[in-house]
């Protein structure tokens, strides 16, 4: 066994999400974002395909992004407050990083174990983030899979899509805690 790390271990065990709607400013500067980047791109990525990219969202692009859903969201015929949540969780984010899962062509690494890759590096960016001491939230909804909003929006390519929003802020208010699963449902011993 290495030297243990009681302090990571103590932050595992009790970190937790911070509303994106309750994240303020001050947001982290362009090199305190870089180390939180590199945190996340230390995910685990078998046979290192880098099946995940990052797409910095500030607040200008933020601002864009919550028109094109609203536009994108009519012409799509959705109803108005699906439309109204996707337009929202742009125009109240001041920092977003969109965490693109990018399947690359493989014989061996299946594309299910790169989506779960980019999964994985979106989970490494929130707890990068509430390590250092920012408020962060993993947020979706339809824009995150929209063909027409992603390639117009985030211009990605036909076979990418957003695995996660990653929100990152200041906290303003400590959210209550969220109940969490019962570990003996949810968990079986084989002994043999
Ligand atoms: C893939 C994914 C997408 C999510 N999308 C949303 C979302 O769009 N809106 C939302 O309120 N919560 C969403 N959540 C839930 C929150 O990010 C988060 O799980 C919840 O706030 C509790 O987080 P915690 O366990 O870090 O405290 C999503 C979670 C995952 C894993």
């Amino acid at each position: 066994m290495t030297d243990p790390n009681p302090a990571a271990l103590d932050f595992l065990l009790t970190r937790r999400s911070r509303p994106g709607k309750t994240l303020a400013l001050p947001v982290p500067d362009d090199a305190t974002l870089d180390t939180l980047l590199t945190a996340a791109a230390r995910t685990p990525d078998h046979g290192k395909l880098e099946p995940w990219r990052f797409v910095v969202l500030e607040r200008a692009a933020l601002e864009r992004l919550a028109g094109l859903a609203r536009t994108r969201g009519e012409a799509l015929g959705l109803a108005p407050e699906k439309i109204e949540k996707a337009g929202q969780m742009y125009d109240q984010a001041h920092l977003s990083v969109a965490v693109i899962a990018s399947p690359k062509p493989s014989e061996k690494i299946p594309e299910i174990e790169q989506t779960l890759s980019a999964g994985a590096a979106c989970l490494a960016l929130l707890n990068a983030a509430l390590a250092a001491g920012w408020g962060a939230n993993w947020l979706t909804g339809w824009t995150a899979t929209d063909r027409g909003f992603l390639s117009e929006g985030l211009d990605l390519k036909d076979h990418e899509f957003v695995a996660g929003f990653i929100q990152l802020g200041s906290e303003t208010s400590v959210p209550p805690e969220r109940p969490r699963p019962d570990l003996a449902a949810i968990t079986t011993r084989m002994r043999a």
